[in-house]
């Protein structure tokens, strides 16, 4: 546990309602972790996965400890901001993604973040291998087993819906692996 547990707990007494408030602190030093997600445009599925993965961290208490970012390994949408059916299914999960730009991935990425996810095969292909100057550790976001996160650009709002929910799923099974003690 990385962060403090506050529960409230209502008791029904007879003179009164008595609110009584349970603080577990942290017993571990939480440590930051830099995070960077990527696909091959940065305007569908990264920015989905920013966006989710922000709101996670911040939902859990931990959003001063993360730096969260997206990039494409392709370059036709840098500067642009993310699809508008990204725009739209976050949105209707109560996540805005409208101030985000594409751009494209990096060397300097591959040692400012502490762990970079691909969305699918062939983006983990395009980011190369790790040679010994990477600290990064690169994988795919959805691992266990080994996945792709479908690309949606070519179909219809369906897609994205579908890719919500397995970007959703792999976030948290991400966040949840690193709040394991083990992992620190
Ligand atoms: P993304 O989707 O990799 O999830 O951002 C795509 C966006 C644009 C293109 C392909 C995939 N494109 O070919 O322009």
């Amino acid at each position: 546990m990385r962060h403090t547990v506050i529960t409230k707990l209502r008791v029904a007494l007879p003179e009164a309602q008595v609110c009584l408030v349970i603080v577990a602190a942290a017993s571990e030093t939480a440590v930051p972790h830099s995070v960077l997600f990527v696909c091959l445009g940065n305007i569908c599925r990264s920015p989905l996965a920013e966006g989710i993965f922000r709101t996670l961290v911040d939902e859990s208490g931990q959003g001063d400890l993360f730096t969260i970012d997206s990039a494409g390994t392709g370059a036709w949408h840098i500067g642009n901001p993310p699809d508008p059916r990204s725009i739209d299914i976050a949105a209707k999960h109560g996540i805005d993604l409208s101030a985000q730009r594409a751009r494209q991935v990096v060397s300097a990425d591959f040692t400012r973040f502490d762990t970079i996810l691909a969305m699918d095969a062939a983006n983990l292909a395009a980011l190369g291998s790790e040679e010994s100057s990477r600290t990064a550790h690169i994988r795919l976001l959805l691992n266990d087993p080994p996945k792709d996160v479908p690309d949606p650009y070519f179909g219809g709002p369906d897609g994205f819906e579908h890719v919500y929910r397995l970007v959703r799923s792999g976030c948290e099974k991400f966040l949840d692996t690193l709040d394991r003690p083990e992992h620190v």
